[in-house]
């Protein structure tokens, strides 16, 4: 497990700005603001307005995630942050949720602990407080999180204490604040425990690790364990994940973790969540080409993403049965390898004809699906990096939603969209279904180019009979190489709060 985190808290304090103590105070403003806003003319007087000063020269714009840092000798706090806010037409709580994130960022290497945050102040916003302290809190979360396990510690870096206090004058407001944030908190640690397991590589993260992973996992936030070796999957008739995880020497395995949240004698889970954990994909004998294959160890964020929303399932204490089913394999090439023309009888009975063993992550989730519709919830989700086709569709700023049920769906896009990770509803069944029938079996596991996202969600649909299933796609917005103002390059945890916010509406 992870070798450097930066210690970070997040607290709510009733207390007038100027009053508060400390080695910075951070305010939002938005673009174009030409006054001081009320809620901070008395703390722009306590610090000889610096502020006003700074709108009078016009240095500062307020554009979203646009920063400026004053420094003043007055005031409580040596250090004043501005962060932009944008169009104040505009204003949404990924707004707030990405300013938090920016200003966390900015201070990593400033020498500050005490850091009051105000970013909610502004009286033009009209967003409920209590989701205000949510989105804010995971800001912060999300902004303090470096992978850094590897890296010589640079000295500037500061890894020590960061102490973010919500700062708020009004008592009831205040109340609210906290609300959120003990939720907010707790999303944004389930988000950030999947970013640590999937940046971590393929050679310290195998499938029997991923194992071990999940039971530390379990035993640290009272989940059930179980995780099933090769040898048991072989008599549960798992064929298709032992396939896929065959040319490995690191054999493939089943995670599944059990939360129990309702009372009542039926222990049957409410929602499975299935999530796709290849701990390294090369593609297998249909190899890969070399460029960005190290991406590939990021193949097992959707089986990450399920082990993070466990974690938080259990701290938010939610009224359901949560089941987690996570298939693990090693996707690798040699003498041992499944192989193009291979058919495999998958767990459910149904046989499946492989063309291309790069096209692995749905034989490992067709089992677990089919597995875990045996069990009867009301809803199966599962995430997974699928397809390089839903890349090209949707790109970087939407994950594809797929599913047999339009109810369904349209709680996890909701859910989607509260969370700030955005999901895009794409289409499945008929035609694309029919593109994966094999002249030899009932499926294929690949056909031609077209639709690549769309009949990859339709083969699966065939494993989880008439549950109310969905599947989100999250080859495209998993990872990322592109650091952000408010968040670090790799693994992004997308889709996690989304799932999460899902199940605290079930
Ligand atoms: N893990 C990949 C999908 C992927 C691609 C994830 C790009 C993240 C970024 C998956 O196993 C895969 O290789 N899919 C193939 C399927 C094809 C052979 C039908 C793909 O999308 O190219
Ligand atoms: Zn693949
Ligand atoms: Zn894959």
């Amino acid at each position: 497990m992870p070798k450097v985190i930066k210690s970070i808290s997040v607290a709510v304090k009733e207390c007038q700005l100027d009053h508060y103590k400390g080695d910075v105070l951070i305010a939002g403003l938005f673009e174009g603001t030409k006054r001081v806003p009320k809620s901070l003319t008395g703390m722009d007087k306590s610090t000889g307005q610096s502020v006003g000063n700074l709108l009078k020269l016009g240095d500062f714009k307020g554009k979203a995630n646009e920063t400026a840092v004053l420094y003043n000798s007055k005031a409580n706090f040596g250090r004043i942050i501005l962060v932009g806010l944008g169009d104040k037409k505009k204003i949404e709580l990924n707004t707030l949720r990405q300013a938090a994130g920016t200003v966390v960022r900015l201070m990593s290497k400033m020498d500050v602990t005490q850091v009051g945050m105000a970013i909610h102040a502004d009286e033009a916003i009209k967003l409920k407080p209590e989701l205000m302290g949510q989105a804010i809190s995971e800001g912060v979360m999300m902004g303090r999180y470096d992978y850094l396990d590897y890296m010589p510690v640079d000295k500037d870096e500061k890894t020590g204490p960061m102490k973010v206090t919500l700062v708020e004058p009004d008592a009831r407001v205040a109340m609210e604040l906290k609300k959120g944030c003990k939720i907010g908190l707790i999303l944004a640690q389930g988000q950030t425990q999947t970013r640590m397991l999937a940046n971590t590589p393929g050679n310290e993260i195998n499938p029997p690790e991923l194992g071990r992973e999940a039971q530390r996992l379990a035993r640290k936030f009272g989940l059930k364990c179980k995780v099933f070796n090769d040898k048991q999957l072989a008599e549960m008739k798992m064929n298709a994940i032992l396939a896929v995880g065959q040319g490995s020497i690191n054999k493939p395995r089943l995670i599944m973790l059990e939360y129990v949240g309702r009372k009542g004698k039926k222990a049957s889970p409410d929602v499975v969540l299935v999530g796709k954990a290849i701990t390294f994909d090369s593609g297998g004998i249909s190899i890969k080409p070399s460029l960005n294959m190290e991406t590939m160890k990021y193949d097992k964020s959707g089986g990450c993403s399920v082990m993070g929303v466990m974690a938080a399932v259990s701290q938010l204490k939610l009224g359901i049965n949560v089941t987690a089913l996570i298939p693990a394999a090693e996707n690798m090439p040699g003498y041992s390898s499944y192989r193009p023309g291979d058919i495999i009888r998958t767990y459910s009975g149904k046989t499946v004809e492989v063309q291309n063993t790069d096209a692995e992550g749905r034989l490992i989730l067709c089992d677990a699906l089919a597995y875990g519709a045996q069990m009867k919830p009301k809803a199966i989700v599962d995430m997974a990096t699928l397809t390089g086709a839903v890349v090209v569709a949707l790109g970087q700023h939407h994950a594809g939603l797929f599913g047999n049920n339009d109810s369904l769906m349209g709680k996890v896009k909701d859910a989607s969209k509260a969370s700030g990770e955005p999901m895009w509803i794409m289409p499945i069944g008929g035609a694309y279904l029919e593109m994966m029938r094999s002249k030899m079996a009932d499926l294929k596991n690949v056909c031609g180019r077209e639709g690549g996202a769309s009949t990859a969600a339709s083969f699966l649909s065939e494993f989880v009979g008439d549950v109310p299933w969905a599947h989100i796609d999250i080859a495209a917005v998993a990872d990322t190489p592109e650091e952000k103002p408010y968040r670090s390059s790799g693994a992004t945890g997308y889709a996690v709060r989304a799932v999460l916010e899902y199940l605290r509406s079930f």
